[in-house]
């Protein structure tokens, strides 16, 4: 890989593991793309991303596919039951092979019809056999990790990145705790909040989704859903989550039935790109990745998974999907073009003594975690 300049990491004004005495991350960690093409070395390209639930690979040549940054990779279930991940660049002259989601009995480039086997070996590759020289065996496709945490399959393109499961100790079984049904949801439906994509920088998008303090006025259907006194915020090592633990199932944001299974929201944020949610009524959860598609453009797709096919127009997708996905979309659209103001460069995080729901520790939290990859970078 070609050495890079080191970004220039200065934070004027302190941000360190005192909350009360830190300021949020400057403005040009948003807004300068040097920092961005740090991170995807620091960040995305050595961290776990979100690639799918499990009911996507039930079967021998399942596939689905996923971007991170500038990187295209697919995991695919082999005839062995084995899940592997890889690059989704063909050896030849680097056509990408797969796209969307799918079942292929072999890999096959559009391009020259090289293929490959599920286990990223190269099978057959035309006329290769008149070049005596040729090796097969060197034009295997590049592995990329593949772990799941419960039904949730992730990758990570860092070969040397610590598992998962060691990163992120117990929050299968915390997850659980809130979801008894973690284990058995079936279906499997993209989803996207906030549209197709959100026109912010990634951060921005994470920021918001790790903090309720913006709750009561920005959201006020959700405001009147939860009831935010007694909301929680816990922030692990790599992970944090909230928590409504009571909800009224008769709001304005959907009603539901006071005797569904869930009567609460819980929302598990995993460090860098995963959110996970789950809403009062039927038994649900969602997951998403807040991948970035540009330093200004990032997208929150992911998985929409419910015991029963819930339908598209079900009241709580409608108000997650087209109510709440547009209100948080709009909110850091216009924080991105703030960041952008000779007038910004760093906020404060708002902390109740008590740590409570309603405060930001949860953005001081992942800010911290951004300016220690960045600084270990390099
Ligand atoms: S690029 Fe894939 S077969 Fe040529
Ligand atoms: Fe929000």
């Amino acid at each position: 890989m070609a050495a890079r300049a080191k970004v220039d990491t200065h934070v004027p004004q302190p941000l360190n593991d005192n909350v009360q005495a830190s300021y949020t991350l400057p403005a040009r960690f948003y807004t300068d793309t040097s920092v961005f093409e740090d991170e995807k070395d620091a960040i995305f390209y050595r961290c776990w991303h979100y690639l799918g639930h499990e009911s996507w690979l039930r079967n021998p040549g399942d596939y689905k596919t996923l971007q991170i940054a500038d990187e295209r990779v697919f995991v695919i279930l082999g005839d062995d039951d084995e899940l592997r991940g890889f690059y989704n660049v063909c050896r030849h002259r680097a056509h990408q092979l797969l796209q969307g989601s799918g079942n292929t009995r072999r890999i096959v480039c559009p391009y020259h019809a090289w293929s490959y086997a599920h286990d990223g070996s190269l099978q057959h590759a035309r006329n290769t056999d008149k070049m005596p020289a040729f090796d097969k065996t060197q034009f295997c496709l590049v592995p990329v990790q593949v772990e799941a945490l419960g039904p949730l399959v992730f990758v990570n393109l860092d070969p040397d990145a610590p598992s998962l499961s060691s990163q992120v100790a117990g929050l299968a079984d915390d997850i659980r705790r809130y979801i008894p049904d973690f284990d058995r949801f079936e279906v499997a439906e993209e989803a996207s909040f906030g549209g197709n994509y959100i026109g912010a920088n990634w951060k921005v998008v994470v920021d918001n989704f790790v903090e309720c303090y913006h709750c009561p006025n920005a959201h006020p259907a959700f405001a009147d859903l939860f009831d935010l006194s007694p909301y929680e915020l816990v922030v692990g090592d790599l992970w944090s989550r909230q928590h409504g633990p009571i909800a009224n199932p008769d709001n304005a944001a959907y009603p539901f039935d006071a005797s569904s299974d869930v009567k609460q929201g819980v929302f598990w944020y995993i460090w860098p790109t995963t959110a996970i949610a789950s809403l009062p009524g039927e038994s649900n959860l969602q997951v998403f990745n807040m991948l970035p598609m540009g330093i200004d453009r990032t997208t929150f797709q992911g998985d929409w998974l419910s015991m029963q096919h819930e339908s598209p127009d079900s009241p709580r997708r409608h108000y997650f999907m087209d109510v709440l996905g547009p209100e948080d979309a709009a909110l850091c659209e216009s924080v991105q073009l703030g960041l952008q103001s000779r007038s910004y460069n760093q906020g404060k995080f708002i902390i109740d003594p008590d740590d409570s729901g309603s405060g930001e520790h949860g953005v001081h939290h992942f800010h911290r975690l951004v300016l220690e990859a960045l600084d270990e970078d390099g």
